[in-house]
């Protein structure tokens, strides 16, 4: 379904688009640009995005998301566990649009507002699919190459809704803030029931705020250094896009 520039008013906020927008997102960077303001129209009347954020959905959003990025494998299936309003999803569509994206999201409303944007950004491999996690893996067990999320659950509870997601060799991309290292501890059984290898967490920086890039596998085999993960926490590699590790269990 296509809609008219009255549906979508220009943005009249000070969320210019920063100079990092450009380079990550580089020729797509006008559908970008289209994405953060469906979020900062109708993301906010419809109570998707909240009103103090219009001012930094690039940064706290869209670049954000954009981290994970250099993660995602060479073809095959993406997975966005919980996509609220698109994120990382619709972001991970604009950069691959050769990857097929799943965006997973059960409430009826974001759904609605999903199944709106990608109809007018026109991404073909993008598909909504309105279910709980645990409901999908029943009918859809293994179905992805990677499974990405953002801001939906605990790793302890996120592990075991996307495990069962999984296809052989593939793996969890979760972006997490400052209570990674807290949730990784209290994620020890969760993890080890899905027969998970120990995370790889790669710190990245996007506008001066630390997120990190936490990755688990559900094939012990893929895992070459199993015990990467603090050293990877206190990397001095924090920039924004910081590669894969070689050697551990990068994006294939
Ligand atoms: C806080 S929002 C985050 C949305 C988006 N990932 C973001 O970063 O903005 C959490 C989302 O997870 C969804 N969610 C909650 N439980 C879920 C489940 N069991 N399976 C799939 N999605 C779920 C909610 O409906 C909501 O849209």
């Amino acid at each position: 379904m296509k809609h008219s520039s009255q549906r979508q008013p220009p943005s009249t906020s000070g969320d210019s688009v920063p100079a990092a927008a450009r380079t990550v997102f580089g020729a797509t960077l006008p559908l970008a640009e289209r994405y953060r303001d469906w979020l900062a129209t109708a993301g906010v009347e419809r109570g998707l995005v909240g009103p103090r954020e219009t001012d930094r959905l690039w940064e706290r959003h869209l670049l954000n998301s954009a981290v994970l990025e250099p993660w995602l494998p060479a073809q095959g299936t993406v997975l966005d566990l919980g996509s609220g309003a698109g994120l990382p999803g619709i972001v991970l569509a604009l950069l691959r649009p050769d990857l097929n994206v799943i965006l997973l999201e059960p409430m009826l409303r974001r759904v609605t507002f999903l199944d709106e944007v990608v109809a007018d950004l026109g991404l073909p491999r993008t598909t909504v699919v309105r279910a709980r996690a645990e409901d999908l893996a029943g009918q859809r067990p293994r179905s992805a190459d990677v499974v990405v999320a953002r801001a939906v659950a605990p790793l302890a509870r996120l592990i075991g809704w996307a495990a069962p997601l999984i296809a052989p060799g593939g793996f969890l991309l979760a972006l997490k803030g400052e209570t990674v290292t807290q949730e990784l501890t209290e994620a020890h059984a969760a993890r080890c029931a899905a027969g998970m290898a120990p995370a790889d967490v790669h710190p990245v920086t996007v506008g001066g705020t630390v997120t990190h890039v936490v990755q688990l596998t559900g094939d012990r085999t893929n895992v070459t250094n199993t015990d990467k993960s603090n050293k990877s926490m206190h990397s001095a590699g924090h920039r924004h896009h910081s590669p894969p590790h070689e050697g551990g269990t990068g994006g294939r």
